[in-house]
């Protein structure tokens, strides 16, 4: 069933928002709950659509989880080697978290798997990962040799790996870390550019012997995973819809509370920092080994920027709320580095070009690149291409722009931010 919102003009954004808990580290619970030996409680889980997609598969491959209220989970972990190969596939949905992950765990175990997603996923590229697994060993068949449905023959005797991710990528690093914790002996683990480490945190956590830098991982198979109590904090990703529209709307002046903010999220809160945006970051401490803090946000008027591209990494997920934030702002925004955007749930450069343009903003983009020019917009028809992250950013755009705006296909937004049209407008957003 198809989705659309109606968004319009809002007159301000007001109180004190909780947003739902981060998508990454509840994909994380889920895998390392069911590892681990014992039970784990996780407080603050993400009941998205992805990461339900987690939860539903380890609850195939024997995991028992329990749901003992919103967003908690008990997992009664099976150990190393304690899952049950699944005669059904393995549906990841939207999530290639997910799919990415389980690749990496799946090559490792005695059985055989079948990884499949939605028309989205199915289309996204999976020799990141499968080309890397193969050095260590791994077995896995892919339609054209990059795309689910993946067959993960299991079986292998996996080997200790030497091997840097080449991309920067949290899941292709986080696949490889999977598959060493089942080598024999230590690998050694690199990235082009430090990604989000929520994996090596949660194995150190629950006791895996691994030591880590930013960039850099050495870690050792045949560990084991003691169960504890995983307490998530709010997604930044999430909280970023409403700081900008908070940032960009007349008026506004907004309290987030509980939102963690690990370094190599943070990008997006430089960047609009650079722009002139007042984001007030207080109450910091330290929930899990997580740093989290309360943002506030108070409308500012915006300048134009030239993203450094060092902070790409950092905000990858926060880019199309970024050029949002750039086409509203006074002067020319100009970002490089983009190359990723094209491989997420949509083409994100292509999504966002297309609609900012239909709403009247001057954008040019090359195969990497978005130069944006600050302007006034205006309502229009937008194709959020099934991404929750496009039509969030068009809702927040929509604030901002003369008449109405139609979004289409909106029903994705239920992967990341189940609730977002309720406390978009519970805040003060225009938005139904
Ligand atoms: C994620 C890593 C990022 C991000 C995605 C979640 C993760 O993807 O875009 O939403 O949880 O590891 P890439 O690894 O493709 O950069």
């Amino acid at each position: 069933m198809s989705l659309a919102w109606k968004a319009a003009r809002s007159s301000g954004l007001h109180g004190l928002l909780r947003v739902p808990g981060d998508k990454s580290i509840s994909h994380r619970a889920i895998i390392f709950g069911a590892l681990a030996e014992g039970q784990t409680h996780v407080s603050g889980f993400l009941e998205g659509e992805d990461t339900r997609a987690t939860t539903r598969i380890f609850s195939q491959l024997g995991v028992h989880i329990e749901t003992p209220g919103a967003e908690s989970r008990v997992i009664h972990g099976v150990g190393l080697h304690g899952l049950q190969g699944s005669a059904q596939s393995l549906d990841c949905g939207n999530a290639g978290t997910s799919m990415r992950l389980l690749t990496g765990l799946l090559c490792a175990q005695a059985f055989d798997s079948v990884l499949v997603g939605d028309a989205s996923l199915s289309q996204r590229p999976m020799a990141r990962v499968i080309n890397k697994l193969d050095v260590m060993g791994a077995r896995i068949s892919a339609r054209d040799g990059n795309f689910a449905p993946l067959h993960v023959h299991g079986g292998q005797r996996l080997q200790p790996v030497e091997i840097d991710t080449s991309v920067a990528s949290a899941q292709v690093k986080s696949a490889l870390l999977l598959a060493a914790m089942y080598a024999e002996g230590e690998s050694v683990i690199t990235e082009p550019r430090p990604t989000r480490d929520y994996t090596e945190a949660m194995l150190q956590a629950l006791g895996w012997p691994i030591s880590y830098s930013p960039g850099r991982i050495r870690i050792r198979g045949g560990g084991r995973l003691q169960g504890g109590e995983i307490r998530i904090p709010g997604d930044i990703s999430s909280a970023a819809f409403l700081i900008t529209a908070a940032l960009l709307v007349p008026g506004s002046d907004i309290t987030l509370e509980n939102i963690g903010i690990n370094p190599r999220r943070t990008g997006i809160l430089k960047a609009l920092r650079l722009m002139g945006g007042r984001i007030e970051i207080f109450n910091e401490s330290e929930q899990g080994g997580e740093p989290v803090a309360d943002l506030r946000v108070l409308h500012s008027a915006l300048k134009a920027i030239d993203l450094p591209e060092s902070l790409v990494p950092d905000m990858i997920d926060e880019c199309p709320i970024f050029f949002v934030a750039a086409a509203l702002s006074e002067g020319t925004s100009h970002a490089s580095g983009l190359a990723e955007l094209r491989i997420k749930e949509s083409d994100r450069i292509a999504s966002m070009v297309a609609g900012l343009r239909a709403m009247g903003a001057s954008v040019t983009e090359t195969a990497d690149t978005v130069t944006i020019t600050g302007g006034r917009l205006h309502g229009a028809d937008i194709q959020s291409r099934h991404d929750h992250r496009i039509a969030m950013s068009f809702a927040v755009a929509a604030q901002c722009a003369s008449g109405q705006t139609l979004i289409h296909d909106c029903e994705n937004v239920a992967t990341s931010f189940p609730g977002f049209v309720d406390l978009a407008r519970s805040a003060g957003m225009i938005l139904e």
